[in-house]
């Protein structure tokens, strides 16, 4: 841009103008400032619900040859050519703009070759084309890169360039494959144990490629737009989750219910093929909370019916299987099947609730019912009517929500780019809105929950933008039964959680192809912790079931259903310490240990809070497995072995074996097992210690209405000293605290408290 002309402040805007452009500096907060090229736009964002700018104090520095911008927590510098760099509040630098030529990516492909290649069918990496929003970045030598949302391939994703481009895709995920169903253009990087995040708050396609072109930087651009992102600063990974979070919004608490077993197929599609899965999670006592009903549940595939052929007593089987503790959770798609005398269809053409061709007739695509419309979501009219056709559900006893096929998915190829799509009241195209299209139906379909039920929704996405943790709780899509999926689902559900979706999981035992029970054991394993936790295989596979596959496989498959119910408790209270936070339930090592340069790449283990680390078998035919233990003191959750930290060692895993460790010092609510969560008749919790002190703060609550948000909670401070347990009531709002409360500690007594309601204490 070179020679800075004048720098102007006003409010929270810092506008730099030079001799042939300008850039904007925004401090939003002490830990974020937009960097935005041009006349200033504030725009709108998708992801950013409200003003989240606060008047942080700040300081503007003028010099000769550049422009310092310092808040409390981090330093800007703009120079005199316009380049933008991020240091902490201690100057370390954490990201710097990229000074030099970029260099093209050597492929030695000639048009010619290239035609011919593609002639059979090859799909030729597009040359990118030459673009005014481009953000070009250094890469350091030992930097990891993270997030991305749902993003292909390991932990780091250095190296890899990815789309963001909402996509259906069945086919298997591998390493090359540049697109999924979500778009969340924020990442983290680590550079010598400093984080900082970048947050690009576009729904245009856009691009990243992170080190594949040229390992000294890596960049970001999209389709259309000017430079226009946020730089993040934080105390560490946590800081930096914590200020992106604040900015885009933290994943809500859910129902407790929501955190229990869920067992789904495509299809359970009769009354009686669902009662027997229902009975048969009883009989086996398997614990479950929900079974999901897939597309065969509606009549001929039309959203908010029921088919009563095969559901003749829908509401009444609802509220049964309700009595027996399993909920059901129905899919909804957004595509109406274009059928006129079908009320969904006529209300939406009657009313223009769909997206429309240029020509101003509604644009017919097709998914599952055949020839299919698009509500078209960017409208707050069309969520309205969405919502209210939710009452449907809920007035038959659904429990929750399960939004597929919203990138969107269309089966009569893609939808053109120019079909009309709103961007709230303003025509747009589907090019802008497709990124959001999951994101919008997601924010419907949890306000329609929201007001039919007053309880906090349960909705499930598979498409979403940066944000819409907000509303909906995400799967990663259609895994197969694949050992490398099972591989990957660590470092998918890692980077989901540092992509702000602290609610998220896989399919369990693989969406496609048929699993084997080996695999199907291992995953539940892999898979215990995962925050979403379902079963769920596509139609036509092999019934996939955890009593498909024998005793064996049924007696490890229920170990582990009764470990996570005794841990309900412990995700709970994470959950909890999120919406407070931002960190997730399952964190990579890198999240605590930041300077530990064997934890930043691990893709085979993860920890659950900061106290848990789990590291899963995830290859066949192993009966051991290396697991390396960052700094401190740790044990086998199992034995109580005791390990020193910052080293590795070979521990026993048999198939039905799980290696976990807690730390030294952890206290971990322990739940008294149930076959499915009954929050009335939670009068009993216990608590493990690991180890002879340490303190733990528990939460609870109703657990599904918001009363909790004014205050209708209770908080316990429980503490073990030298091996003597106290528990304290620090808040006290919600009217059911537990009777009995007990600690065990290290050496196996259990110390039992007493509530005691004249002095609202716990007494031996
Ligand atoms: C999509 C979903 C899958 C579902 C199927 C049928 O493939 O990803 O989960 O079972 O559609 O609805």
């Amino acid at each position: 841009m070179k020679a800075i002309q004048s720098v102007e402040q006003e409010g929270q805007l810092v506008t730099i103008t030079y001799a042939d452009g300008q850039l904007n500096l925004q401090v939003v907060t002490p830990q974020i400032v937009r960097v935005q090229h041009g006349p200033w736009q504030p725009g709108h964002s998708y992801a950013i619900a409200g003003d989240k700018v606060q008047a942080a104090p700040y300081q503007v520095d003028r010099g000769s040859q550049e422009v310092v911008v310092t808040t409390a927590a981090l330093k800007v510098v703009a120079d005199a050519e316009g380049f933008v760099d991020l240091f902490d509040a201690a100057g370390t630098p954490l990201v710097q703009d990229f000074r030099g030529p970029r260099h093209a990516l050597a492929r030695d492909l000639s048009k010619a070759q290239a035609d011919l290649a593609a002639a059979e069918g090859h799909d030729l990496a597009q040359v990118e084309a030459a673009n005014a929003n481009l953000v070009v970045k250094v890469l350091h030598e030992h930097e990891h890169l993270y997030g991305l949302g749902d993003k292909a391939g390991f932990m780091d994703k250095r190296g890899y360039e990815y789309d963001m481009w909402n996509t259906d895709n069945p086919v298997p995920q591998l390493e090359n494959r540049t697109r999924l169903y979500k778009t969340v253009p924020f990442m983290i990087g680590l550079n010598d144990g400093h984080a900082y995040g970048l947050f690009f708050d576009s729904t245009e396609r856009s691009h990243f490629d992170l080190g594949k072109e040229s390992s000294d930087y890596f960049y970001y651009t999209s389709a259309i737009g000017t430079v226009d992102y946020y730089l993040i600063a934080g105390a560490g990974i946590p800081g930096v989750l914590e200020a992106y979070t604040y900015l885009t919004g933290r994943t809500p608490l859910p129902q407790k219910w929501t955190l229990g077993y869920q067992q789904s197929r495509w299809s359970y599609g009769t009354e009686a093929q669902v009662n027997y899965i229902a009975d048969k999670m009883r009989e086996y006592r398997l614990p479950c909370d929900v079974i999901h009903l897939d597309i065969d549940y509606m009549d001929g595939y039309r959203v908010f019916t029921v088919d009563h052929n095969h559901f003749p007593h829908f509401a009444s089987q609802l509220s049964d299987l309700a009595k027996k503790g399993i909920k059901i959770v129905t899919i909804i798609d957004p595509g109406v099947k274009e059928d006129p005398g079908y009320h969904v269809y006529d209300e939406g053409v009657a009313q223009g609730l769909f997206a429309k061709n240029t020509d101003g007739s509604v644009y017919v695509n097709a998914v599952w019912p055949g020839a299919a419309v698009y509500p078209d979501f960017g409208r707050a009219k069309v969520r309205d009517w969405w919502a209210n056709n939710v009452k449907f559900l809920t007035d038959n006893g659904v429990a929750g929500v399960w939004n597929d096929m919203n990138e969107p998915a269309s089966f009569k190829g893609e939808i053109p780019d120019d079909i009309v799509f709103s961007d709230g009241d303003q025509p747009s195209t589907h090019a802008t809105m497709h990124n959001v299209y999951g994101h919008n139906m997601s924010q419907a379909t949890y306000d329609g929950l929201r007001e039919q039920t007053g309880k906090r929704p349960f909705v499930i996405s598979r498409a979403v933008y940066a944000g819409s943790q907000k509303y909906a709780t995400v799967w990663t899509g259609d895994n197969h039964s694949l050992w490398v999926h099972l591989q990957w689902s660590v470092p998918l559900l890692c980077n989901l959680g540092l992509s702000g979706f602290a609610f998220a999981g896989t399919d369990i035992g693989g969406f496609g192809s048929d699993t084997t029970p080996e695999l199907l054991t291992r995953w539940i394993e892999a898979a215990i912790f995962s925050p979403l936790l379902r079963n769920h295989s596509a139609i036509g596979t092999r019934a996939q079931e955890p009593w498909r596959f024998g005793e064996k496989t049924l007696g490890t498959y229920r170990k582990f259903l009764e470990l996570r119910y005794h841990l309900i408790d412990y995700l709970y209270d994470l959950f909890e310490a999120g919406t407070r936070t931002g960190l997730p339930v399952m964190r990579p090592l890198a999240v605590h240990y930041p300077q530990d340069e064997r934890a930043a790449t691990i893709n085979d283990e993860f920890l659950v809070g900061a106290d848990l680390l789990a590291a899963p078998v995830l290859t066949p035919n192993t009966a051991e497995r290396l697991v390396y233990l960052p700094a401190g003191e740790w044990c086998d959750f199992w034995t109580g072995k005791a390990y020193a930290g910052g080293r590795s060692y070979v521990i026993a895993a048999p198939l039905d074996a799980l290696p976990l460790f807690a730390r030294v010092g952890a206290i971990l609510p322990w739940r008294p097992l149930t076959q499915y969560v009954d929050v009335a008749t939670e009068t009993t919790l216990g608590f493990k210690c690991f180890g002879n002190t340490g303190t733990y703060s528990h939460y609870q609550d109703d657990g599904e209405s918001f009363a909790y948000e004014t205050g209708a909670y209770n908080r316990y401070a429980v503490t073990v000293q030298n091996g003597a347990a106290k528990v304290t009531l620090t808040h006290q709002g919600y009217a059911k605290p537990y009777q009995t409360i007990t600690v065990a500690v290290a050496d196996g007594a259990v110390q039992t408290l007493t509530y005691d309601a004249a002095t609202g204490s716990y007494r031996a």
